[in-house]
């Protein structure tokens, strides 16, 4: 019989369950951009940051709206398989609201990107291992948008 997991053991789980996920996901990702990619994305021009694009990748293939919710909006929680979303219910500290600047930790786009490259230490976010610097640039400027429109923007 299994055990119902409780204290910091149960939490490690989950969190370690949630980056296999994450893993997984990355792999299909992986997957996906191999047999897609052309010659032009192994480019290393790297333009100003389009958060338009930016968006579609916060809300796509950078499953940042898994934890951050739709557009940044955390209350805006998208359909996940229901031990998905129970996994993220779970995490502790929970995912920040990145559209409440005030409470934001990371102060520079240096130190966000590296949050999104390798991972937030401590935290169930786990390293976005597929994003092209373009990719990462386009997220960044679209983090910087949703800093700026607060909680009122768009919805
Ligand atoms: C598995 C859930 C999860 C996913 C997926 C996720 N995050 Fe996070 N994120 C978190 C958690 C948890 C924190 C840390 C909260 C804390 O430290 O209080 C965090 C923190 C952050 C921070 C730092 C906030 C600060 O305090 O300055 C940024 C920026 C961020 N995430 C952006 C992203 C982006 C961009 C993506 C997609 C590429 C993403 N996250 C995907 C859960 C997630």
């Amino acid at each position: 019989m299994r055990k119902p997991m409780h204290g910091t053991t149960g939490a490690l789980l989950l969190v370690g369950a949630l980056s296999l996920e994450g893993l997984f996901l990355s792999a299909l990702f992986l997957t996906r951009d191999n047999v897609f990619a052309g010659p032009s994305s192994v480019s290393k021009v790297v333009d100003p940051g389009d958060a338009a694009a930016g968006r579609s990748l916060f809300n796509g293939k950078g499953v940042c709206y898994y934890c951050h919710g739709v557009d940044g909006h955390l209350d805006k929680r998208p359909e996940l398989a229901a031990d998905t979303a129970a996994l993220i219910a779970r995490l502790n500290p929970p995912p920040s609201d990145l559209r409440n600047s005030k409470a934001l930790r990371l102060k520079q786009d240096k130190q966000r990107a590296q949050a999104v490259r390798e991972g937030h230490p401590g935290t169930g976010m786990f390293p976005d291992t597929t994003m092209t610097n373009q990719e990462l640039a386009d997220t960044l400027a679209y983090l910087a948008l949703i800093r700026k429109e607060g909680r009122t923007g768009p919805q």
